[in-house]
């Protein structure tokens, strides 16, 4: 038993406009983009779930209930397959709805910024530390990325990021941290910052949208200023809060697939596809065909 508050919540903010894979998000939210044949939504918290997870706090907007019902039940589609007989079918609807009671749902009125999303959660995380999940980033690896970093908490507390190596000319694009002293199977973080100027930035360890974090971070959240993209960014509250709490990185050891690119969206249901033994031989062989005819 880890001496440290459990993490039973996690926040997801979907409530982003998905305006790079407009017209697909005219009317479909992108959490709901499938890989392969499963929604986005469903790989993190399927990953939140393999972490211990509990309660699910998703962050919505305008034009985002599907999401909502989607955890819910379909009683026509399921009456129709129980009528059917089409058990299999039937289970991948059943086995995927969370307990009763255990999702919340609330919305991000205004596009703010993810440090705006975040605060949006303060009054159903309530005093106790919580895990936030990006979407966009879908993971695959053998141990879970927030299961690892469960693993780092249970041992030093505090607040966890999970990061991972880029090419140093794509740092501009994400949050980055300084990285110090090694601490168990993580580091201490020694600086972040949110989108550096190219070549300013502390190493290339970027943030990958994996986050345990200390209630503490919301009254920052709630006086922040503005910053890069005129937003509240959460990465400008977590330097603030590691002036007074620690804050440790986890070097996450798998695939990370940014589905909120489309070249990251199309690898991820490519590689993703080729993990599974049923669609694997099919689409090795087309791609295999695809590429030699491109030569
Ligand atoms: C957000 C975070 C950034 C992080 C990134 C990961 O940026 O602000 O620190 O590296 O997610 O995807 P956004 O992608 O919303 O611009």
């Amino acid at each position: 038993m880890s001496e440290f508050r459990k993490v039973r919540k996690a926040v997801l903010p979907v409530a982003g406009l998905g305006t790079r894979f407009l017209p697909a998000t005219k009317v479909v939210p992108k959490e709901m983009l499938p890989v392969v044949d499963k929604p986005i939504i469903q790989y993190v918290v399927d990953e939140a779930i393999a972490a211990g997870i509990e309660h699910f706090v998703f962050v919505t907007g305008r034009n985002k209930h599907v999401i909502e019902d989607y955890f819910d039940i379909q009683y026509e589609l399921e009456a129709t397959l129980k009528a059917r007989n089409k058990k299999a079918e039937l289970s991948l609807l059943t086995d995927m709805l969370p307990k009763a009671g255990t999702s919340t749902f609330t919305r991000q009125q205004e596009p703010h910024g993810l440090g705006h999303a975040v605060w949006c959660a303060r009054e159903i995380i309530g005093p106790e530390p919580f895990a936030l999940i990006l979407p966009d980033m879908v993971m695959a690896a053998d141990v879970p990325c927030l299961k690892g970093m469960m693993d780092v908490y249970d041992v030093s507390g505090g607040n966890v990021i999970s990061v991972e190596e880029c090419d140093p000319s794509q740092t501009h694009k994400y949050g980055i941290v300084g990285v110090g002293e090694s601490v168990g199977s993580g580091f201490k973080i020694t600086e972040m910052v949110e989108k550096p100027e190219p070549g300013t930035a502390p190493s290339n360890y970027f943030i990958n949208g994996r986050y345990i974090l200390q209630p503490e971070i919301f009254p920052i959240l709630a006086n922040l200023e503005r910053g890069a993209g005129n937003e509240i960014q959460l990465t400008d509250g977590m330097l603030k809060l590691a002036k007074e709490q620690a804050f440790y990185g986890y070097a996450f050891d798998g695939q990370t697939y940014d589905c909120g690119s489309k070249e990251g969206f199309i690898i991820a249901n490519v590689a993703l596809a080729l993990k599974r033994p049923d669609i694997r031989p099919k689409v090795e062989n087309e791609l295999k065909a695809l590429i030699a005819a491109l030569k």
